[in-house]
């Protein structure tokens, strides 16, 4: 019997309605819109703003919408995978009250840390349990809601990140599309240059932690711009290696959306031309574990049963991959 290949079947985003534009930043820090563009790309990003509002409110919203576009039951999903560095609250875990919220009753529920990679590891966690012949429908959500560990007066972080992420159903594929191959790397060095300090169990809120705005994410740009070009592209073309995968074969590269230069860098080095690389980081800014599901959400419509895919991503950890898959559906 052939291995059974985890399919998507389905993908939804969402973002929420505020948009942060480049002119507004440019009234909050010290920076341009000409800045901005020419380092990164980035034009506007999203805000969910309101008392309450948690990461959950993006993957809710995703979900409602896959379920609904797929024509699935939620009483049907046996897990539920909410990749994201800024869960609702330590615990319980977003998945879960995504999944009491969208009526998932019979699915077990957990959140991924993964930063930037965290929907590729979850997709390929995800996958691992509709091939084993364990599980029929999984949903994997990338989400992030940044804006609540951004610090608006540090126009190193403020300017990059947005609000938003995505959610899709994987289920058993019917022929040969699917997930075919993932490679997925960690360097826990990284922590040096790109995270959070404040707030795990390190380092506990106290007065002096948040007076020391301990609690915002901080990166050191130009040295996890030079790891995230190196990596990224160095992943991809490894896998386009072993599957014995040419640019030309490729049909889109779905890159992480942390800045426009990494994303035309790593096109590059996998001999991929521009029109078939899907971005969208100028008006969604980088949303962390929802860019590549914000991708596939836009881009649905032009995907094609049996296109070559290739997802890549370089995140917080320091954590990165390439995932390959064939497409498994027209869009109506
Ligand atoms: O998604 C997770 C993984 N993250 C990434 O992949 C992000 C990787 N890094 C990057 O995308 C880029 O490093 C940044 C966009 C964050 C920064 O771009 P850069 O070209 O690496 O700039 P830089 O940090 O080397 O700074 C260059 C200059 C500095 O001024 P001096 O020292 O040359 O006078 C900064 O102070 O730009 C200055 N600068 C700014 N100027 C205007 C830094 N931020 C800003 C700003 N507006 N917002």
């Amino acid at each position: 019997m052939s291995k059974i290949r985890a399919a998507i079947t389905g993908v939804h985003g969402y973002v929420p309605e505020y948009v942060l534009t480049n002119a507004e930043l440019e009234t909050m820090v010290e920076t341009s819109d000409e800045w901005i563009t020419t380092r990164t790309g980035i034009k506007e990003r999203r805000i969910l703003k309101g008392e309450g509002q948690g990461t959950s409110v993006i993957g809710i919203e995703s979900c409602k919408g896959l379920l609904e576009k797929t024509g699935t039951d939620p009483k049907d999903i046996d897990l539920i995978i909410c990749a994201t560095v800024t869960p609702d609250m330590p615990f319980p875990a977003t998945a879960n009250i995504v999944a009491d919220q969208i009526g998932a009753t019979n699915s077990f529920s957990f959140d991924m840390s993964a930063a930037c990679s965290g929907f590729l590891y979850g997709l390929s966690t995800g996958a691992q349990f509709i091939e084993s012949g364990t599980y029929k429908k999984v949903i994997v959500i990338g989400a992030d809601k940044m804006s609540s560990i951004i610090n608006y007066e540090d126009r190193t972080t403020c300017i990059i990140f947005g609000d938003g992420g995505g959610a899709v159903l994987l289920e058993p594929s019917q022929d040969e599309n699917g997930i075919v191959d993932a490679i997925l790397k960690t360097d826990g060095s990284g922590a040096n240059y790109l995270g959070m300090p404040g707030g795990g169990s390190r380092m506990p809120a106290t007065i002096e932690s948040v007076t020391a705005k301990k609690h915002y994410a901080f990166q050191e740009g130009a040295t996890v711009f030079k790891f995230a070009v190196t990596n990224m592209a160095d992943v991809s073309a490894e896998i386009m290696e072993k599957n014995n995968l040419t640019g030309d074969d490729v049909a889109w590269l779905v890159p992480h959306q942390a800045n426009k230069r990494i994303i035309d860098a790593t096109a590059r080095r996998m001999g991929i031309e521009d029109d078939k690389v899907m971005i969208n980081i100028e008006k969604y800014g980088n949303t962390t574990a929802g860019t590549l599901p914000l991708c596939l959400w836009d881009y649905e419509k032009q995907l094609k049963k049996g296109d070559n895919v290739i997802l890549a991503a370089f995140g917080g950890g320091f954590t990165w991959g390439s995932l390959y898959l064939k497409w498994a559906y027209d869009s109506e």
